[in-house]
């Protein structure tokens, strides 16, 4: 599905609208991630940063990883990247071995890592640039990825003229553009306020990829399909936000704790 810049609701970065309806990935039943029996001890650590983590993913699905600073989060997201290697296990998206990173997953990091010489539009489109996509189809796909993170009057502005929040949304769209099966959000949108974060996820569950999260704030998490907690480098719970807290366990802790 290919919309033009003008069929595209207008967004503006103040006002923002509410979720629009987002391209779909070019096949909607793809980006089932399916991470086996995952173990992993870094050089010079005497504590595994994973230890036997099994997860499955489904095509579209939502999942929001949480836990402790140091409990192995950002170490399972690299994982499943392909841009950090397992010392046992497997990963596989759509039945095929996982071996390193590859343009059917898009990871962003909380640091953006954008060019600051270039615009927004510019970072945006340089993967496509490379890729050879031709100008026109560029244009396309880049006007629509800074409309699902509302930031479409902003498309000119360099990198230094940017907030946090907006260096962040711009990375996010550089990661969506590409329309990976697997969209991979390590904090992503941590400098984000809240109205603004719960929006760009609206748009982002619009579109047919998986999306796996690393998020802190109650009101992302708790919108997942499912919600994995970790705890030293273990799948310590899963589940939806309500089966959690009914739980009564690490989850049920956190929500107490951002509630009190
Ligand atoms: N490149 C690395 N070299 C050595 N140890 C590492 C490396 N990356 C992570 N670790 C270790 O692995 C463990 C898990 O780290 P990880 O970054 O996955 O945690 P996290 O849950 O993402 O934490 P945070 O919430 O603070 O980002 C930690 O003990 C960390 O020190
Ligand atoms: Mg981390």
């Amino acid at each position: 599905m290919t919309l033009t810049v003008s069929e595209l609701p207008q967004a503006t970065d103040s006002g923002i609208p509410a979720a629009v309806a987002a391209p779909a990935t070019s096949n909607p039943s793809k980006g089932k991630l399916v991470l086996r029996g995952i173990d992993k001890n870094f050089n010079g650590s005497n504590v595994p940063a994973l230890r036997g983590v099994s997860l499955t993913c489904e095509p579209g699905e939502f999942v929001v990883v949480v836990g402790p600073s140091g409990c192995g989060k950002s170490t399972l997201l690299n994982i499943a990247a392909g841009m950090i290697k397992p010392d046992a296990g497997t990963v596989r998206l759509d039945g095929h071995r996982v071996k390193g990173p590859g343009p059917d997953r898009a990871m962003v990091f909380q640091e953006h890592g954008l060019f600051p010489w270039l615009s927004a539009s510019q970072n945006i489109a340089f993967g496509l640039k490379m890729a050879g996509v031709p100008r026109s189809e560029r244009d396309d796909r880049v006007a629509r990825a800074l409309n699902m993170v509302h930031l479409t009057h902003s498309a000119q502005k360099l990198v230094h003229e940017l907030s946090g929040g907006m260096k962040q949304r711009v990375a996010i769209a550089r990661a969506l553009v590409t329309e990976p099966r697997i969209l991979l959000l390590d904090e992503a949108t941590s400098h984000l306020d809240a109205v603004t974060e719960a929006r760009v996820h609206a748009n982002l569950s619009e579109r047919a990829g998986t999306r796996i999260v690393i998020a802190h704030r109650l009101s992302t998490v708790r919108d997942a399909d499912r919600i994995i907690v970790l705890a030293d480098g273990r799948i310590a719970e899963s589940g939806r936000h309500d089966e959690l807290v009914a739980a009564g366990g690490a989850y049920a802790e956190l929500v107490a704790h951002q509630l009190a």
